[in-house]
C-alpha cells in the first residue's frame, strides 16, 4: 500500500484500489489529490502486475463532492495554473490508461467527481447516488473533461440538460440515461465491482486492451477509420502482437 494523503492506492494482485479518502469533506478534489492522483495513476501506468483499477470513495456519504470550494480562487495565476495542468495532465493519464477501470460510486457524486467517473470505462453505482454537474451556476464550467465525456456517454442533448441546468439526478435515472450502467444496493457496491474487473481480467489482457482502444480511438473517427482500426486491431491480436498500442493515427498509418 502506497501512502497518500488524499487518497489511498493499494493493490491487490493484478487489482488496484484507489480511494478518494477525504471522507471529511465528502472526498471534494483538492490540490493535494490532484497530485496524488496523478502520482498513483502513473505508478499504475508503469506497473505491468496491475491489470484493473477500481476507483471509489472513502466514507459513508459521498465518492466526491467536486472540487474543492475552499481552494476556489487561490491559485497564484492563471498561467501558473494551466502550465500545472499541462505537467500533471490527471485527466489525459486516466485517458491514457489502457487496462479497464471500473468506478464503484456512491452518495454525492458531484462536478469532477462525477467527471472522474466519466473517465473510466465502467461505472457502477450505488442506489443512493445523486448526480449533478453545478459549474454553472458557480460560473465555472466543468473543465474535467465533463464537457466532452459526458456526450459522448449520453449524447449531446441529454448532456446539455445536465451541463447546463446543473439539476442532480438519482441512481435510477442515471441508469435510464445510460450514465451508469449498473445500480445496486449500497452494501453490494464494492464486491460488484470487484466481480467486475475479476470477470474481465480473466479474458485475454489483449483482447480487453485493444477492445478498450478500439472503442477510445474509433469515437474520434469516421465509421470507415473505425472499422479499419477494429480490423487492424484484431489482425495484430491474430499474429499474437504484443506492447504498447500506438496513438491512432499510427495505427492508421502504420
Ligand atoms: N469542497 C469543500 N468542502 C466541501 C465540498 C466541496 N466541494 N463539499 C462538501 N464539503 C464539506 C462541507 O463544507 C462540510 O464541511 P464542514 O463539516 O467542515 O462544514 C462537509 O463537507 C459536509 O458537507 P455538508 O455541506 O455539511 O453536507 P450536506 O449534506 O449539508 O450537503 C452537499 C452535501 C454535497 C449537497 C453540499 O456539501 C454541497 O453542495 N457541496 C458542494 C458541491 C459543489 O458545488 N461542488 C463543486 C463542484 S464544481
Amino acid at each position: 500500500m502506497t501512502q497518500f494523503q488524499t487518497l489511498i492506492y493499494e493493490k491487490q494482485g493484478s487489482l488496484a484500489m484507489l480511494v478518494l479518502n477525504r471522507p471529511e469533506v465528502l472526498n471534494a478534489y483538492n490540490v493535494a489529490m490532484r497530485d496524488e492522483m496523478y502520482e498513483a495513476l502513473q505508478a499504475i501506468r508503469d506497473d505491468p502486475e496491475v491489470q484493473g483499477v477500481i476507483l471509489c470513495g472513502a466514507g459513508a456519504r459521498a465518492f466526491c463532492a467536486g472540487a474543492d470550494l475552499t481552494e476556489f480562487g487561490t491559485a497564484p495565476s492563471q498561467a501558473i495554473a494551466r502550465q500545472v495542468r499541462w505537467e500533471r495532465d490527471v485527466w489525459g493519464l486516466f485517458l491514457s490508461l489502457q487496462i479497464p477501470l471500473v468506478a464503484a460510486v456512491h452518495g454525492y457524486v458531484l462536478g469532477s467527481g462525477l467527471e472522474m467517473a466519466l473517465l473510466c470505462d465502467i461505472r457502477i453505482a450505488a442506489e443512493d447516488a445523486i448526480f449533478g454537474l453545478p459549474e454553472t451556476s458557480l460560473g465555472m464550467l466543468p473543465a474535467a473533461g465533463g464537457t466532452q465525456t459526458l456526450p459522448r456517454v449520453i449524447g449531446t442533448g441529454l448532456a446539455l440538460d445536465l451541463l447546463l441546468t446543473g439539476r442532480r439526478i438519482n441512481a435510477s435515472e442515471a441508469y435510464d440515461l445510460g450514465l451508469v450502467a449498473r445500480v445496486v444496493p449500497r452494501q453490494r457496491l464494492m464486491d460488484e465491482a470487484r466481480e467486475v474487473v475479476e470477470g474481465i481480467l480473466a479474458s485475454d489482457a489483449e483482447g480487453v486492451r485493444r477492445t478498450k482502444r478500439a472503442v477510445q480511438y474509433g469515437m474520434g473517427m469516421t465509421l470507415a477509420q473505425g472499422l479499419e482500426l477494429e480490423a487492424r486491431m484484431a489482425v495484430e491480436i491474430f499474429r499474437g502482437r504484443r506492447g504498447p498500442i500506438p496513438a491512432w493515427r499510427g495505427v492508421l498509418e502504420s
